[in-house]
């Protein structure tokens, strides 16, 4: 990807071309089920993905987290790993199935002694802990009691963060309370297609609420134990384009950035959901859950917000009568998401690193100048060892070349950038996908464990190492 026009090699190799500022957390992400493995170890609990995961059908080559990286007892030679790289900070998810015990009563000590191990050899490799909270596995039991359509989920979970900040607040750097709430409703209760798998529009709306009420709720409570570090939100957030400047297909654009960001970005920044968002949801919901004092608790000020971006979207209106029954977004039936013109990943999503950018500045323009972090990015590709032991992922690097560029311009557009995590750490259980996508800096052999650093991995310890972006090529 040249499509920036920036220098790609220098002389003399260790100054970077693209400079970002000494303090910049250069990270990498994971997530607990998607590495963790140990489903049944140290009291952990049954989670939604176990369950969506053991169900014929829902993963696409029939596995489960249930051994997924190992790290739960690897994570000393994975630590080690992101020494290697140089990595300023690493961002994990804690496992609420870990920390819960069974009837929900007290707390498992067990659980939570695992990310204490954790976070303290990260310190001593010298990364700063970032922990989010929820990255998507709700403890079975509490979705047979209904879920994250039951109000009262939002409760639990700010009785779990506070469990875990008594644990882990005087170290972790940054707490993200939830990734990707969009996910978790319109995908788990709306199209179906990620745990819990519930199809009902009208559901995944109260989910969302209930979720941006557990964050606001964790957010307190997160204050309230004293903890030491910072307070953010990762959100999926997206750069929206229409495909064409027809009314409709602008429509379509509006109707579709309502319910991806500003269903989320404005009650936790301003206070109040869209009144167009409302409006279009009228059919589906009343949006009687709204209660009395809860915009003033999701809108508790946050320290910092995260971004994961992946793609943006194209959008249009479909024609004439044409539906998608299917649509994770509750009243885009009549939408068409079009393909974007140009390369895409493994995973069939389009290379655009303007739509970052452009994200970046958006959120700084419609929302203030709020310190930001690039919490996801990267990208899947069929990577493979060589027989000489390497693994050659020059679309890897390609991508994220492309997107640090991005992120500089962001940065020297004036938005306040602190760090960039790279999706993922390690190949990893991808969700729907399964083990069929590969996401991480270091490769897995899924048969073996053994972890193989990537051309990419090699890449990004050398743009670590020198501040910035140095060049594209792992060996020039
Ligand atoms: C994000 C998820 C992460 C991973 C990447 C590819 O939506 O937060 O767990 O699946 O996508």
């Amino acid at each position: 990807m040249s499509t920036l026009g920036l220098t790609e090699t220098l002389a003399g190799g260790r100054r970077a071309a693209l400079p970002f500022p000494a303090d910049f957390w250069w990270g990498a992400a994971t997530a607990a089920y998607q590495i963790e493995g140990a489903v049944t170890e140290a009291g952990r609990t049954p989670s939604i993905w176990d369950v969506f995961a053991a169900t014929p059908g829902r993963i696409d080559d029939g596995s489960t987290g249930e051994n997924a990286t190992d790290h739960f007892h690897r994570y000393r030679e994975d630590v080690a790993l992101m020494a290697e790289l140089g990595l300023a900070a690493y961002r994990f998810s804690v496992s609420w199935p870990r920390v819960r015990r069974a009837g929900g009563v007290g707390v498992n000590a067990a659980g939570l002694d695992f990310y204490d191990r954790l976070v303290d050899a990260l310190l001593a490799a010298g990364i700063s802990p970032v922990a989010t909270l929820y990255h998507w596995d709700l403890p079975q039991e509490l979705e047979q009691a209904g879920g994250w359509t039951n109000r009262d989920t939002a409760f639990r979970f700010a009785d779990y963060a506070a469990a875990v900040a008594g644990r882990l607040g005087d170290r972790v750097r940054l707490w993200n309370t939830l990734n990707e709430p969009w996910c978790s409703a319109f995908l788990g209760y709306g199209s179906g297609g990620h745990a819990p798998g519930r199809t009902s529009h009208r559901e995944a709306l109260t989910a969302a609420h209930h979720l941006l009420l557990a964050h606001g709720l964790a957010t307190g409570a997160l204050r309230a134990a004293a903890i030491t570090g910072q307070v953010g939100i990762a959100l999926n957030a997206g750069t929206v384009r229409p495909v064409s400047n027809t009314a409709a297909d602008l429509d379509a654009a509006r109707r579709i950035d309502g319910l991806l960001n500003r269903i989320f970005f404005d009650p936790l920044l301003r206070g109040a959901y869209p009144a167009d968002v409302q409006a279009d949801t009228a059919g589906i919901t009343d949006w009687a859950f709204v209660r009395p004092g809860d915009l003033a608790v999701i809108s508790t000020p946050i320290d910092a917000l995260g971004v994961n971006y992946y793609q943006p979207d194209l959008v249009g209106a479909a024609e004439a009568g044409a539906t998608d029954p299917r649509t994770p977004y509750p009243t885009a039936q009549d939408i068409v998401f079009h393909p974007t013109p140009g390369p895409v990943t493994d995973m069939g999503w389009s290379i655009d690193p303007t739509g970052l950018r452009e994200l970046l500045l958006r959120i700084r323009r419609d929302y203030g100048d709020i310190p930001m972090y690039v919490t996801e990015n990267g990208a899947a590709y069929a990577d493979r060892v060589t027989p000489d032991g390497r693994v050659p992922d020059p679309e890897r690097i390609d991508y994220l070349y492309a997107h640090l560029a991005a992120a500089h311009e962001a940065i020297a557009a004036g938005v306040d950038l602190r760090g960039y995590f790279v999706w993922s750490l390690l190949d990893n259980f991808e969700w729907g996908y399964g083990y069929t996508k590969r996401f991480g800096l270091v490769h897995v052999d899924y048969a073996t464990q053994a972890r193989t650093l990537k051309d990419s991995a090699h890449w990004y310890r050398r743009v670590i190492a020198a501040g910035g972006v140095v060049a594209r090529l792992p060996y020039e």
